[in-house]
């Protein structure tokens, strides 16, 4: 069993991919043409916000957005504590300083009361992450009255009460990293708004700050999706619901299973796409290496907080108890849309294993 085999989308839908590659490559046309314009339309129209504007990856949809919304070196951007590296350097590559925010134990999401409480005079934004595909708490999070941007980097197709992930901050930031939900075989990224000024700056800001080649009206990234990325992608967002609704089975599926062991689970503050699948107990090195035993692949979704890594150094120090507890306990096991029925029963059986036979002490 693999972690997660991304070979197997391209097997599903392998005609359909080499015949849009084959007319891309025929076509001539390969940077910001017509495949990239129909996938933001169509992208942005699923995330339910007005428009897409694709770019070379997720991080740089985030600076990109936080630039956008006139985020300056030496500004403060709230971010959570548990998260992938590139939400808090995309903060600190713009100059700006991440304010790292403890996380929830229970839906391991930012806390929305302390994010509240890191706000300051300088705080220009705050990028909460819907981690693992659960969605972040938004209302609480806007309630403080600093611009919303969404790291919306695992959450393709995730719902919450306050709408569809990417629909309700100013803007959101998606990563088409070949492992997401929906994923491409490279890098690739979008910024959806329904904010016409984010539009029209985000769009300077990915091409050299142009809209007219060859005349610059600002500073800007060559930062751009490409034509063979975009219209693999259009093929992919088709089945990218059953894909989700796959995924959503094989979790409740788990969380049936382990209802009765001493595992957490993340609270469901939403309908999460289950990007990842994250299970938190203490003795998390013992069940990895028991599933690993098995030949049961099993990932740690983060190991370092954020607050805590090497690269921030500069912007701590930052009281994070949760993100320092959840850091040391969490597991992610193996989901995906091509996950069988039987390796999903191997992975109960082996997680219920271990803690049947008490091996959590030996
Ligand atoms: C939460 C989160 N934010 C941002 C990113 C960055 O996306 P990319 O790898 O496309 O730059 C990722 C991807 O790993 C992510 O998981």
């Amino acid at each position: 069993m693999e972690f997660n085999d991304v070979r197997l989308s391209y097997g599903a839908l392998q005609d359909e991919i080499d015949g849009a590659i084959r007319q891309i490559l025929a076509g001539g046309r390969y940077i910001l043409g017509p495949s990239v314009q129909t996938f933001e339309d169509e992208f942005a129209s699923y995330c339910r916000a007005a428009d897409g504007i694709a770019v070379g990856s997720g991080t740089d949809a985030i600076s990109i957005a936080l630039r956008a919304i006139d985020v300056m070196p030496q500004d403060e951007v709230l971010v959570p504590a548990v998260s992938a590296a590139a939400t808090a350097m995309a903060v600190a590559l713009l100059g700006a300083k991440p304010i790292f925010v403890d996380v929830s134990a229970d839906d391991f999401n930012m806390d929305p009361a302390l994010a509240v409480g890191r706000r300051t005079s300088r705080t220009k934004a705050v990028v909460p992450v819907h981690l693992y595909g659960m969605p972040a708490r938004l209302k609480e999070i806007s309630e403080s009255g600093v611009p919303v941007i969404e790291d919306a980097a695992q959450a393709h197709g995730s719902e919450a009460n306050w709408g569809r992930c990417g629909s309700f901050g100013v803007a959101a930031a998606f990563s088409f990293y070949p492992t997401k939900n929906l994923g491409t075989y490279g890098d690739g990224g979008m910024i959806v708004t329904s904010d016409s000024e984010v539009v029209h700056r985000s769009r300077l800001l990915r091409n050299y700050g142009q809209h007219e080649n060859y005349s610059s009206e600002s500073l800007g990234y060559n930062s751009r999706l490409d034509e063979l990325h975009a219209a693999i992608l259009r093929i992919k967002l088709r089945s990218l619901d059953d894909w989700n609704r796959r995924r959503r089975r094989i979790a409740v599926r788990y969380r049936e299973a382990f209802a009765d062991l001493p595992l957490a689970t993340q609270a469901e503050s939403g309908e999460s796409n289950y990007h990842l699948f994250v299970v938190a107990t203490p003795e998390r090195d013992k069940l990895r290496a028991h599933l690993a035993s098995l030949d049961i692949p099993a990932l740690v979704h983060y190991p370092i907080p954020l607050h805590r890594q090497k690269a921030f150094s500069e912007f701590t120090p930052a009281r994070c108890p949760n993100a320092d507890m959840l850091c040391s306990r969490v597991l992610s096991l193996p989901i995906h849309a091509f996950l069988s029925e039987v390796d999903v029963e191997r992975v109960i059986d082996g997680v219920r294993d271990f803690f049947r036979r008490g091996k959590m002490g030996s």
